[in-house]
């Protein structure tokens, strides 16, 4: 063998030495390898946004192809159920009654052409709501009486960008109902100027600037 032969062997010997792979130290071929490798880690972890809302009671619902969590509604209507009280037809129970029990209730949603309480409410089934054609919905699933005249909301809220989502980005998704937001009597949210400080208010405030 002659001298640069000699090299030349002694050479690549030391390229595979410096240069092969060691995974067995954490190494990886690429980037991309060491991505896949260190996420399989995770698969079975238990890496959750549930620890963030479980001050909600939550019921899983699939629209359109999404799966999500929203908070349950029945424990937090006080009235609730309604046939404590809605044990007879309307008519009767208007007679009977001089008082207004509903007094806290004004209707400012749609105008009175379009809406009245029996658009959501169903008379003779009060424990339910009920749609435009007349179909019971569970008060838990309220957001598909919305849904029938504000189709865009809903498709933005089904796939998360309108309303808010709660927890965190880790599964599982949770988010917050149409009427967690909205009042379904008075829904419109009211503009409102910042607060400011008002120096009016403040004996003294521009002393001192006046000169
Ligand atoms: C404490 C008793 C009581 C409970 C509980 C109650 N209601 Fe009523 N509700 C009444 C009475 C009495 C009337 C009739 C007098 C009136 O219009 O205020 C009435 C009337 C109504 C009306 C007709 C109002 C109108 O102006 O035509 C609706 C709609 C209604 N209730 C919905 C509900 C729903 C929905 C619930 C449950 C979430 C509920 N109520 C729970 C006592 C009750
Ligand atoms: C646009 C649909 C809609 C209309 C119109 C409507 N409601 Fe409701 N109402 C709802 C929904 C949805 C809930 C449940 C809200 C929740 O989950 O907090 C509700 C809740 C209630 C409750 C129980 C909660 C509470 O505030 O006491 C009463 C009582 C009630 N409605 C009465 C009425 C009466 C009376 C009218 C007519 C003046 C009326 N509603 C009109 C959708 C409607
Ligand atoms: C029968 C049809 C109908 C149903 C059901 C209905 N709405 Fe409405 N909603 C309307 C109409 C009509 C208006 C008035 C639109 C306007 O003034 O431009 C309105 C107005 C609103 C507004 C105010 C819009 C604004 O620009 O300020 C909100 C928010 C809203 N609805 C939310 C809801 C929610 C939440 C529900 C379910 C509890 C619901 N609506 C159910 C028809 C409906
Ligand atoms: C996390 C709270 C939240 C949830 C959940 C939510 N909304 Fe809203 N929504 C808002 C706010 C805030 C606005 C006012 C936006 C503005 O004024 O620019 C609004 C505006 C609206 C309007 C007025 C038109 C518009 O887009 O500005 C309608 C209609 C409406 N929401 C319907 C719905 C319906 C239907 C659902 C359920 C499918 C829903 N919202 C769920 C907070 C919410």
């Amino acid at each position: 063998m002659n001298r640069e032969n000699y090299i030349y062997i002694l050479a690549c010997l030391f390229v595979l030495v410096f240069f092969s792979c060691k995974h067995g130290e954490g190494e990886y071929h690429s980037l991309h390898d060491k991505i896949q490798a260190e996420s399989i880690s995770h698969q079975d972890s238990t890496l959750s946004s549930e620890a963030f809302f479980n001050h909600y009671k939550t019921m899983e619902i699939t629209e359109g192809g999404h799966t999500f969590l929203i908070p349950e509604r029945k424990s937090q209507i006080t009235s609730y159920a309604c046939t404590e009280c809605h044990t007879e037809p309307l008519d009767e129970l208007k007679g009977k009654d001089l008082k207004k029990a509903h007094w806290d209730i004004t209707l400012a949603h749609a105008n009175s052409n379009t809406m009245n309480c029996a658009t959501c409410h169903n008379g003779s089934d009060m424990n339910n709501l009920n749609t435009l054609t007349g179909i019971k919905v569970d008060f838990n699933s309220s957001y598909k009486l919305c849904a029938q005249c504000h189709s865009s909301q809903f498709e933005d809220w089904k796939g998360g960008a309108h309303g808010k989502r709660i927890g965190g980005w880790a599964p599982p998704r949770a988010s917050l109902t149409c009427v967690n937001c909205h009042n379904p009597h008075s829904p419109s949210i009211e503009s409102r100027w910042p607060s400011r400080f008002n120096t009016e208010q403040i004996e003294g405030a521009y002393e001192g600037l006046e000169h």
